[in-house]
Order: structure tokens, then C-alpha cells, then sequence
């Protein structure tokens, strides 16, 4: 289906999401990220831009192209992604955290490349603030929506994520199924259960949570 025909369903709603992975500094030339390629946060920002919504997409370092419609704000690290969405979240109906936020960061990022030597190198490493968490924890919170992707036991790890951040929505998949590929399968968690959706592109997949999404809000009248 194309753009101009998907049902508008978020017309008047403000959506705010990250997308991609974070890349935290070790040195100039060096760092540790997290595999994504971005394709599912950039699919579902212009999902939700199709579907009527104003959308403001906050993304570490991809390849992927703008969506028509989005705002887009670039960061590197977790803390800059952090700074970018508190500096975006007012008045947001819902925040949809897609991005792969690496859980720790070197404890300190130095000026100058780490010279190779024969003696071991240890990296120090300092968690991360979990940004989905801190969002859905403020009072007047968006509706948040958080990722799970999973090696294994995906219903278990997405409903205990779902209940440990108090998310109304999870939506899960197994890495397997859809990291790095055009396709995904996943399951949406919410307080009635689990729902799979149909496994298909991304951006059919994106629509899909969309659309469920907008049911929800639908319900919590917000
Ligand atoms: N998330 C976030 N900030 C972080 C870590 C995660 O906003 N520092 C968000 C992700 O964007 C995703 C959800 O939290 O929507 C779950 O991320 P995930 O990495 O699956 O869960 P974690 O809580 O980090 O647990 P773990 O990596 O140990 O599975
Ligand atoms: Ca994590």
C-alpha cells in the first residue's frame, strides 16, 4: 500500500522515537556500539508521520534516510540521546523507544588514540541511564512504548521489560528474525496479552504497530 493511502490514524498526535544504535567514545578513533541498522525506528517514524501524526525521530548513527514528514535529530552516545529526547519530550502523546541504547559506556573517553603495546588493556565500562525508563517514570509520561529483542524466551524478557519500566506496550522479536534484514516477526505485550502480528518488511510490520498503538489511545482516551 502506498504512503497516501494508510488510514490516519494518529492525526493530531505528537510522537517522539529513537532509532539506531549509540556509539560511546573510547578514544578519538575507537568505541563500542550495538548492532542495528535502524531500518525498524525509521520504518515506524514514517509510519506514524503516514498515519497523520508530527514526529520527531531521535537517531544514533545509521545509513537510513529521513522519512518524509519527521524530524530528525542525530546524536552519537546514550547521554546524547538522553539530552536529545528530555530536550523534545514536551508535550509528546507517545514516546516509542526502537533504538539499541548500549548499556554501558567507557568510564572515562580519552583525548588522544590508546597506543598499542604488548601488555593487556582493560576498559573500564559505567551503565548507561536506560532512557525509556526515565521517560515512563515521569509524571504526565507519554504513552511509551518500548522494544525487546531477544536471543531466546521472548515472552518472559518482554513482559518482565513491559512490567519492570511500566510500559502499557512491548513490543517484542527475537534478534534472529530481524536484525539487520528488511523483514521482521514480532509480538506486541500488552496488559490483555500477547499479540503476534503478521512476519513481513518492516515497514508492513511498522504499520501494523501503529495501528495498534492507536487502538490503545483510542481506549485511554489521552
Ligand atoms: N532502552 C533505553 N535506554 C537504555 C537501554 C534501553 O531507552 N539505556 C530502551 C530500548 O530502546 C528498548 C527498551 O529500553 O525500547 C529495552 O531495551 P533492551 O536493551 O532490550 O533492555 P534492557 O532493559 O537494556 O535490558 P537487557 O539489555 O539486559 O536485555
Ligand atoms: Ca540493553
Amino acid at each position: 500500500l502506498a504512503a497516501s493511502t494508510q488510514p490516519k490514524r494518529l492525526v493530531g498526535k505528537r510522537v517522539l522515537l529513537t532509532a539506531g544504535p549509540t556509539f560511546e567514545a573510547i578514544d578519538p578513533v575507537r568505541g563500542i556500539t550495538n548492532s542495528s541498522s535502524g531500518k525498524m525506528g525509521f520504518a515506524l517514524a514514517r509510519a506514524c508521520a503516514e498515519a497523520g501524526a508530527e514526529v520527531t525521530l531521535v537517531a544514533g548513527p545509521t545509513a537510513q534516510a529521513t522519512p518524509q514528514g519527521v524530524k530528525r535529530v542525530d546524536v552519537i552516545s546514550a547521554l546524547q540521546m538522553r539530552d536529545a529526547v528530555f530536550a523534545n519530550l514536551a508535550k509528546q502523546d507517545v514516546f516509542i523507544a526502537v533504538a539499541a541504547v548500549a548499556d554501558y559506556r567507557p568510564a572515562k573517553s580519552v583525548d588522544h588514540k590508546i597506543k598499542k603495546t604488548n601488555a593487556k588493556l582493560t576498559i573500564e565500562l559505567v551503565p548507561n541511564p536506560d532512557i525509556l525508563a526515565e521517560v515512563a517514570a515521569k509524571k504526565h509520561a507519554p504513552f511509551c512504548v518500548g522494544f525487546a529483542a531477544e536471543s531466546r524466551d521472548l515472552a518472559r524478557y518482554a513482559e518482565t521489560k513491559r512490567k519492570a519500566k511500566k510500559l502499557p506496550l512491548v513490543v517484542g522479536n527475537l534478534v534472529q528474525d530481524g536484525l539487520g534484514g528488511d523483514d521482521n516477526s514480532v509480538t506486541l505485550f500488552d496488559a490483555r496479552g500477547a499479540h503476534p502480528l503478521p512476519p513481513g518488511d518492516k515497514l508492513d510490520v511498522a504499520r501494523g504497530i501503529v495501528e495498534h498503538i492507536a487502538g490503545m489511545l483510542k481506549k485511554t482516551k489521552r
